[in-house]
């Protein structure tokens, strides 16, 4: 079954991502690793107490791992219809705290400063196919509703192949904004991603944290 779309623009199209869920059915498709290759991390940067909001969660698993160890304020939103239908009827008998909303994360009704915590895997990646002005210009919304609904010191954590036109955003968008950066490299993420796809691009987290740097300083363990 072919899932990959003619050109990475398709990637950013709410259409092209409700055939993609249709297609899949209700088996996860996980990008960049699941919750045993991220834990480490995750668990360093993200607290019990933490409200979570999962940006773009397709019908990966991490929410639902998230909150079996212990992680009861979360919500999951995405573009697609679809995988929100799939989400709900897979996660409201066993996990009914969890909330799935189907939202544009470019345009989200929560109110400001909601979420102490933004987990974004891959949806980043896929809003950015490209550098040019129209999509910067999207990316600058995106990052701006992210803005908009964190808390002061609240952490937007983003897993990421992070290719060049990526970091330049993140960084150009964190210096602008006094947010202070450090980013991970996932080798286990990378070797799971490896033996289940044809990925071989190395795999990061980059966590921001929002008002917490009148300098931002970037701290690369790689
Ligand atoms: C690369 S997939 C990642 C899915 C999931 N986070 C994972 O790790 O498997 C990108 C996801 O972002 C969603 N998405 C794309 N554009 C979006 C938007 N504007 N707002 C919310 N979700 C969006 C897609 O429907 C898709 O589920």
């Amino acid at each position: 079954m072919n899932l990959l779309p003619k050109s990475k623009e398709e990637f950013a199209e709410t259409d092209y991502w409700n055939a993609f869920f249709k297609k899949r059915g209700n088996k996860a498709f996980e990008w960049y690793g699941e919750y045993p290759e991220l834990c480490e991390h995750l668990h360093k940067y993200i607290k019990v107490k933490d409200s979570i909001l999962i940006v773009g969660c397709g019908n990966s698993i991490l929410g639902n791992d998230l909150h079996d160890v212990g992680y009861k304020k979360i919500t999951s939103i995405d573009i697609s219809s679809v995988v929100i239908k799939q989400m709900i009827n897979l996660n409201e008998k066993d996990r009914p705290s969890m909330q799935f909303i189907q939202m544009d994360a470019l345009d989200m009704s929560f109110e400001d400063k909601k979420f102490s915590v933004v987990l974004d895997k891959g949806t980043l990646d896929a809003l950015m196919p490209n550098d040019k002005n129209e999509t910067i210009e999207k990316i600058d919304r995106y990052f701006g509703q992210i803005s908009r609904v964190l808390r002061d010191n609240g952490k937007y954590i983003c897993v990421t192949l992070l290719q060049e036109h990526i970091l330049k955003k993140i960084l150009g968008y964190s210096t602008s904004n006094n947010w202070s950066i450090q980013i991970i490299r996932c080798h286990e993420a990378e070797n799971k991603t490896a033996t289940t796809s044809d990925n071989t691009l190395p795999v990061f987290m980059v966590v921001c944290s929002k008002g917490k740097s009148t300098s931002p300083m970037v701290c690369s363990k790689i």
